[in-house]
């Protein structure tokens, strides 16, 4: 696993904004996986800029986001379609088309799930997922538990996801108590994996993401099980200022 420390947020943001261009000057048909939340919004703010200044050009690239609140309208402010337009595919030239979010809206949640993972097989796979990560190490909605899920599935928000998500909403009752996740397999599959994080509340997730231990109580230690992943953090988080 490689780690880039970084001295704040904004050269997190940069670094993460620099190896999505790279990649997609490299090929400009790249599958992207892509998360919500607060840790990415400085690297898709830089995306945008690069885009105005002419240094990427999306058109040939498609997106499949990890995750969605459920039951959620899309038109509400706080779901994940509602950020990623706001954030990002707004201000570039995504097609339409080639954009994929799981569907917070669907009557029929289990047969949604399996077709998004018949449209990311249909793809050719994610070529390079975004991931944060959960101050309890979830990575999507993947929560820690017994057991893990493989595949994309129809899942139970834990209270501490619920208290953590309710800075976003007016109140706590109002976060949704379920999601639609990629699963850990899914998200395994990725061919390369970019996992950003920032602050001190999340330096006891990646403390025990780089510990080397694989438990179902950190989704997160699953990444130590893939080849090429790259975490990109900043002091904080990290714990380089920690005596
Ligand atoms: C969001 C997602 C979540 C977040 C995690 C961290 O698509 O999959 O796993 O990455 O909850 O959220 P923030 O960045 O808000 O701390």
């Amino acid at each position: 696993m490689r780690v880039i420390v970084c001295d704040h947020y904004d050269e997190m943001s940069k670094e993460a904004a620099r190896i999505m261009a790279h990649e997609i000057t490299l090929c400009p048909k790249r599958v992207l996986g892509l998360a919500t939340g607060s840790t990415p919004v400085g690297m898709y703010r830089e995306m945008c800029a690069m885009y105005k200044r002419g240094e990427i050009d999306f058109s040939g690239v498609t997106t499949f986001n990890l995750d969605e609140y459920y039951p959620i309208r899309r038109s509400n402010p706080q779901s994940y379609h509602y950020f990623m337009q706001e954030q990002l595919f707004r201000h570039v030239n995504i097609p339409e088309k080639n954009i994929h979010i799981p569907d917070g809206e669907a009557a029929d949640p289990e047969k949604a799930c399996k077709e998004y993972e018949a449209e990311i097989a249909e793809s050719g796979g994610i070529d390079l997922q975004v991931l944060g990560i959960g101050v309890n190490g979830h990575i999507g909605f993947n929560e820690p538990a017994g057991s893990l899920v493989a595949r994309t599935h129809l899942t139970d928000l834990t209270e501490s996801t619920i208290k953590a998500n309710a800075r976003f909403f007016k109140s706590e009752d109002e976060v949704p108590k379920h999601a639609v996740t990629m699963g850990v397999a899914t998200i395994l599959q990725a061919k390369k994996i970019l996992l950003l994080a920032n602050g001190k509340n999340k330096h006891d997730a990646i403390r025990a993401l780089l510990s080397e231990r694989i438990s179902t109580s950190n989704p997160a230690t699953f990444l130590n099980l893939h080849p090429d992943v790259t975490v990109i953090c900043d002091k904080e988080a990290y714990g380089e200022n920690d005596s």
